[in-house]
């Protein structure tokens, strides 16, 4: 026997049954970011390896042991992209798009060789934002808001924003020798992970899950404490914001995440209701990025929603149903089959919009009045040699104890035009 070929671990088939949600988050999200006025970009999936060595950092677990890199027949070095930000970051320099403020946003697939688990997948679908030229808190702000305005389109109310603000360079440089002092004095308590990090990264060390760690770091000198007048300022106007908005917040000084490119205002979107993976949303200022990677000094912030974590999310709150059909066309009879395309080509051209499921590949009456019942259509369209010679169709409610009708062709469009739901 011929063996089966499986797909990658931790890659998925999105299946029909589940994509109704997924066009419901990506239609909310279209329409949420076309309404603060953000206009889509679309960049490649494979990068040169070094975009994201020099945007996400050398040290980080990204970079480290996640990135799916392959040498191309040129010899160079390429990358399955593992996030969006220094795709658009490359893109906005390369086309010279940073001379006025940009309001971008993306989807699409992301790679990361993690360890699969519930809402971890090595390819995952993201829908990001990015934001270019613009400094001020009104903008991180802005970025907040629209997410939580995605929330509420989607009917979801479990979600958590935490928010932290990690200061400028020479404030988070300050910070962390005080931090490498005081962890220095336990180093020898601390997990081998952060005993690691101590040296690489140290602020990752307040993230970690280890409990005998975050005893240590519950006890550390604060970041909060080194920011200066500007920074803190620029935070307290984010904060007084949300407030005035009326959205609930904690400030998290745990929070640092885990690409190195973030500067002040960092934020996430937590739920309990997924296990482990309960971060459905995550992003922050970047203001260093740019030039970094040889654009000119341009602030940014953005941020990334994972879409299966979302998925999961909208399903439990039975928000979504399928779209139904509208009509099912049975046709019997040789010349009832021949005509039936016909048919259905002139109901499409007068019902605009109309959800029409030709049966295809024959059979009686019977068996294919069985299917149309299955597809969940309102209506059954039925042809056969009586309906042609007569020049109408038999047109049959589904969902209701009513007889069959005959309808001419134009009866039939403005019937089913009325009784769909787009109309
Ligand atoms: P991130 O925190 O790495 O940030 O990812 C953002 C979101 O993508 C996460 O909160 C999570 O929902 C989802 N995600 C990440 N990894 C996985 C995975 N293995 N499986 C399923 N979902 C996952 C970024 O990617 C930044 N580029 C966000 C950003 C944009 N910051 C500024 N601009």
């Amino acid at each position: 026997m011929t063996t089966t070929i499986a797909a990658i671990r931790g890659m998925h088939d999105i299946l029909p049954e589940r994509i109704s949600t997924w066009q419901r988050i990506e239609d909310a999200a279209r329409q949420v970011l076309a309404g603060y006025g953000y206009a889509e970009i679309r960049t490649p999936i494979v990068e040169i390896t070094d975009l994201f060595k020099r945007s996400i950092g050398e040290v980080t677990d990204i970079v480290e042991k996640e990135m799916y890199s392959f040498t191309d027949r040129n010899g160079d070095s390429l990358s399955l992209r593992p996030e969006g930000t220094a795709s658009c970051v490359r893109a906005v320099i390369e086309n010279g798009l940073l001379n006025q403020p940009l309001r971008l946003w993306y989807r699409g697939p992301m790679f990361r060789h993690e360890r699969p688990q519930r809402g971890r997948y090595r390819q995952f679908h993201q829908i990001g934002v990015e934001v270019f030229g613009l400094d001020g808190p009104d903008i991180d702000l802005e970025v907040i808001l629209l997410t939580a305005r995605l929330w509420r389109t989607l009917g979801l109310t479990g979600l958590r924003l935490e928010v932290n603000s990690l200061g400028d360079t020479q404030e988070r440089a300050a910070y962390r020798e005080q931090l490498v002092d005081y962890l220095e004095g336990h180093r020898t308590h601390l997990d081998a992970d952060s005993q690691r990090r101590l040296t690489t990264n140290p602020l990752r060390v307040l993230d970690s899950k280890s409990p005998e760690t975050q005893a240590i770091t519950a006890a550390a000198p604060r970041l909060m404490d080194s920011l200066g007048e500007e920074t803190r300022a620029h935070f307290a106007a984010i904060l007084a914001g949300l407030e005035a908005v009326g959205i609930a917040y904690r400030i998290n000084p745990r929070l640092v995440r885990g690409l190195d490119y973030y500067n002040r205002t960092v934020f996430e979107w937590i739920t309990d209701d997924l296990g482990a993976q309960g971060t459905v949303c995550a992003g922050g200022r970047y203001d260093g990025l740019v030039a970094q990677l040889g654009g000119r000094d341009t602030p940014a912030v953005g941020f990334a929603l994972g879409i299966e974590r979302l998925v999961e999310l909208v399903e439990a709150a039975g928000t979504v149903a399928a779209p139904p059909l509208d009509a099912y066309l049975v046709a019997v009879g040789e010349q009832a089959q021949r005509e039936a395309p016909v048919l259905a080509e002139r109901l499409r051209d007068a019902a605009p919009g109309l959800r029409l499921m030709t049966h295809c590949g024959g059979g009686s009456f019977k068996s294919q009045f069985k299917r149309a019942d299955k597809s969940g259509a309102r209506y059954a369209l039925v042809i056969g040699d009586t309906e042609l010679a007569r020049g109408v169709i038999g047109i049959k409610p589904l969902r209701e104890e009513t007889g069959q009708r005959e309808l001419t062709l134009a009866e039939a469009a403005e019937l089913l035009t009325a009784a769909s739901p787009r109309a």
